[in-house]
């Protein structure tokens, strides 16, 4: 085992989980919510000013119990943002509040008035 824990806070500011999960159920699933459109978008976004992956990190996850059919869940951390419903379209908007139009906030704590 190795702790990695310094180089990747030297790498990372703040990492982007988006479920992807896909279940055969009744119950309403990520996946079956447009999940990888949304990944994607989040992705781009990301792409488009540099800093996908580093200082963001994008991964998937499993469910993070905020399943609806109105879109994807996902989670920012270390902001502990938390959000449901997500769409592909929606992705810029919360992207922008959470790091800002050029996604270089990073190192900023979120306000605490970001309803
Ligand atoms: S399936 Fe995505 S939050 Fe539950």
């Amino acid at each position: 085992m190795k702790r990695r824990t310094t180089e990747q806070r030297e790498r990372l500011d703040a990492h982007v989980f988006v479920c992807t999960t896909d279940r055969d159920s009744e119950y309403a699933c990520c996946h079956d919510a447009g999940a990888e459109e949304t990944l994607e978008a989040v992705k781009d976004w990301l792409r488009e000013r540099n800093a996908f992956w580093s200082p963001i990190g994008v991964s998937t996850t499993g469910c993070l119990a905020l399943c609806s059919e109105g879109g994807t869940a996902i989670t920012i951390q270390p902001h502990n943002e938390w959000y449901s419903d997500v769409r592909p379209e929606d992705v810029p908007a919360l992207l922008e509040r959470e790091f800002g139009p050029e996604a270089s906030r990073v190192d900023d704590e979120p306000p605490e008035d970001r309803e």
